[in-house]
């Protein structure tokens, strides 16, 4: 956020897009100053939000052998973040946990979580304190650039996408 027309086009944004039910986005405050330390969010995978999050595969997200691996129709993605100050408190863990029972009581099923490296372990923990499964694991190409594959899975380094069932 750069200033404030900024910042009102992006409540707009998330105002319409939770009209439209196509994502919500909850901010984290502190609750003395009501400071800002956060965020999460949900993106249907029933809007073009699918395709900005498979974007790096290009045409094959829409490969009926890849489609089986993802609920377009009904599926959802979490993400989130806190600001450094304010990490390993149990905050996210709080959080995520929250935001999953509003699933449940709302019906959104199943939530993916996108994990860039195994390596995240707060993030790992988050997902898995709250029965997200291990669903796909994944490998970025540079990786291989740099890393044989025996060396990246001993090491973690793989990304993985968890899933949740309500
Ligand atoms: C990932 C993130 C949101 C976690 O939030 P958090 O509030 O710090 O997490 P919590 O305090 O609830 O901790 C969850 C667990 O991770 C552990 N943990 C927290 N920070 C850790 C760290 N740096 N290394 C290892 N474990 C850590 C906690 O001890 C806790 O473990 P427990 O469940 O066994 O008690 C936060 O670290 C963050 O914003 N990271 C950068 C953005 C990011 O990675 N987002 C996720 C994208 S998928």
């Amino acid at each position: 956020m750069t200033n404030d027309l900024d910042n009102k086009d992006f409540v707009q944004r998330m105002k319409t897009e939770r009209e439209k039910g196509i994502s919500y986005f909850w901010t984290i405050t502190n609750k003395e100053e009501k400071e800002f330390v956060g965020f999460v969010r949900l993106m249907s995978y029933n809007s073009g939000y699918y395709d900005v999050s498979f974007s790096s595969i290009g045409e094959h997200r829409f490969d009926n052998e890849f489609l089986k691996y993802f609920d377009r129709a009904n599926g959802w993605e979490i993400d989130y973040a806190l600001i450094k100050s304010q990490r390993n408190k149990g905050i996210m863990s709080e959080a995520v946990g929250a935001v999953l029972e509003f699933c449940k009581t709302d019906n959104l099923s199943p939530i993916y979580a996108k994990v860039n490296s195994m390596t995240n372990a707060a993030t790992v923990k988050v997902l898995r304190h709250h029965k997200f499964a291990d669903h796909l694991p994944q490998i970025d190409p540079k990786l291989l650039e740099k890393y044989d594959a025996k060396t990246i899975v001993e090491n973690n380094l793989m990304g993985m996408t968890f899933k949740w069932t309500a």
